[in-house]
C-alpha cells in the first residue's frame, strides 16, 4: 500500500501502524490471531473518520471491530481516534474493498454496519453501491447465520433501492425507520460524522437492520 500522497503521512502511519492490517487476505478465517482473542467480530464498510466505530469499540471491549475505508486522509483520522482512545479491540483496513469474502471466512463476521454509504445516483453506477446485491452476496458469505446488517442513510432514493435489494435477496428486516431519531430505536444512540451533519440540516435519517442468512 502507498501512502505518499498525504504530507507527513509516513510519520503518521508509523505512529498508527498498530491499527492497520495490510494484506487482510492473509487473515481470512483467523482474525482472532490479529486481536489475540476470539471475541465476536464486527465490520463497518466505509467507516469514514471512525467516530461511530471507535465509540462502539469503546463501549464494547468484549467485541472486536474492523473498519474498512479506502480514502487515505480519512482512514488516518479514524486510526488517530482509536489511538487517542487507547483502544485495543479495533483495526482498520485502508483500502477500497470490493470482495470482503476474500478477507473474511464463512461466518467469521457477527454483524456489519453500513453508514451513509455513497449513493452513486446514476443508474449505471448502481453496482458500486454498498447495498447492491453483488455486495449483499459477499456479506452473506462472511456473516454468521443470524448475523445482522445495519444500514443508515439520509437519501430516500438510496434507502428505497437498498430496501428492495435486501428484500429481493430474501433478507428479513428486523428494524426499520424513516426517521430514526424520532423513533425509540437504540441505533440512534451512536451517530456517525455524516449523521451529525445531516441532522443539523434537519434531514430525517433512514435506518434498517436485517438478517441475510437465517
Ligand atoms: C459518505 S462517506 C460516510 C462515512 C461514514 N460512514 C459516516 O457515516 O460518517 C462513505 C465512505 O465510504 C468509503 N467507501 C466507499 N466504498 C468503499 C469500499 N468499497 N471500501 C472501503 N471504503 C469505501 C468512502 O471512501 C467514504 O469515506
Amino acid at each position: 500500500m502507498r501512502y505518499r500522497r498525504v504530507k507527513g503521512a509516513t510519520e503518521k502511519i508509523e505512529r498508527l501502524q498498530a491499527y492497520f492490517v495490510t494484506g487482510p487476505e492473509e487473515y481470512r478465517g483467523r482474525w482472532s490471531e490479529v486481536f489475540g482473542n476470539d471475541h465476536p467480530l464486527f465490520l463497518e464498510m466505509g467507516c469514514g473518520k471512525g467516530k461511530f466505530l471507535t465509540e462502539l469499540a469503546r463501549r464494547h471491549p468484549e467485541y472486536n471491530y474492523i473498519g474498512v475505508e479506502g480514502q487515505e486522509r480519512v482512514f488516518l483520522r479514524a486510526a488517530q481516534r482509536a489511538h487517542e482512545a487507547e483502544l485495543s479491540n479495533i483495526r482498520f483496513i485502508g483500502q477500497f474493498l470490493q470482495r470482503p469474502s476474500e478477507c473474511f471466512g464463512p461466518g467469521e463476521i457477527e454483524g456489519l454496519y453500513l453508514n451513509f454509504s455513497d449513493p452513486w445516483p446514476k443508474a449505471r453506477h448502481a453496482k458500486r453501491r454498498l447495498t447492491h446485491h453483488r455486495y449483499l452476496e459477499e456479506y452473506g458469505k462472511i456473516l454468521k447465520p443470524g448475523g445482522t446488517v445495519a444500514f443508515k442513510t439520509d437519501g430516500d432514493g438510496m434507502f428505497e433501492f437498498s430496501l428492495e435489494e435486501f428484500r429481493d435477496f430474501g433478507a428479513t428486516i428486523l428494524e426499520i425507520s424513516w426517521d430514526l431519531h424520532a423513533s425509540p430505536l437504540k441505533a440512534k444512540e451512536i451517530t456517525t460524522e455524516y449523521e451529525d451533519k445531516f441532522r443539523e440540516w434537519g434531514e430525517p435519517i433512514k435506518y434498517m437492520k436485517a438478517v441475510l442468512n437465517k
